[in-house]
């Protein structure tokens, strides 16, 4: 077997501040996940998976314990190179999209490309490809506010993955989304994942989400407690 594209090792998140007392939220997690899997991070509300989600994409660090990406350490590296390594390697989708209100669709989908220098041109093709492949290319001259839910995932995925991460991360994607729309958008990142061999770890707490993930790793208060490959 190749090595993992993600590895977490042991990992324990405390969060402490002057104030409250401190919360655990991750105790002892560890599991490693290849390249190409399709995974649902499920559990209740409070299990802990949005952390995790922000450990792997390094949006925070752990309080003890590891998390490796293609065999490196990231959890770490310095702030630059976890710059870099966001940059490249991952696409983020938030639960609430976090689309900048202020810009059009195609600039939200071209920013990923900006932070990374790419020339303007070379941005807005590409750009109007992927949107041409999500169906949005009709309204990328939309601000956010102007689209729909389900219009404005689809953009946020759009900015996802416009850059060819190696993994996507994606949290509670489908939460505002009716049935039908949120199954569409499955699917569609299933073939995203077949077609392009993305990696997505998701957090979900929709059965019918679950049920679509090659693997489903289960969270109760902070431990990993079940994992799952399903066919
Ligand atoms: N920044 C934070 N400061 C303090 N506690 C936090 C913070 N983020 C999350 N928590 C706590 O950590 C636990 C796990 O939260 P979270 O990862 O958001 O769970 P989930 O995404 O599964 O709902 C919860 O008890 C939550 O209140
Ligand atoms: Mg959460």
């Amino acid at each position: 077997m190749d090595a993992p594209i993600v590895a977490v090792e042991n990992i324990t998140k405390v969060f402490k501040d002057q104030i409250s007392l401190p919360v655990r939220a991750l105790t002892d997690v560890s599991f490693q996940i290849q390249e190409g899997e399709f995974v649902a991070l499920c559990g209740p509300s409070g299990s802990g998976k949005t952390t995790l989600l922000n450990l792997i994409g390094c949006l925070d660090q752990p309080t003890r314990g590891k998390v490796f990406f293609d065999g490196e350490e990231i959890s770490r590296l310095g702030q630059q190179a976890l710059t870099r390594y966001r940059l490249e390697k991952i696409g983020f989708i938030f639960q609430d999209y976090n689309l900048i209100p202020t810009l059009t669709a195609l600039e939200n989908i071209e920013y990923v490309l900006w932070l990374q220098g790419i020339p303007s041109a070379q941005r807005r093709k590409r750009a109007l490809v992927i949107c041409e492949r999500f169906g949005i290319a009709k309204l990328v001259t939309r601000r956010p506010p102007q689209l729909s839910r389900g219009q404005q995932q689809r953009a946020a995925v759009a900015r996802a993955v416009i850059h060819k991460p190696r993994i996507v991360l994606g949290d509670e994607l489908t939460a505002n989304l009716d049935h039908k729309t949120g199954t569409e958008l499955m699917d569609f990142l299933k073939e995203l994942n077949r077609e392009e061999k993305i990696t997505f770890i998701y957090a979900t707490h929709d059965p019918m989400i679950m049920a679509r993930a090659s693997r489903v790793i289960r969270l109760e208060d902070g431990q990993l407690v079940d994992d799952l490959r399903q066919y």
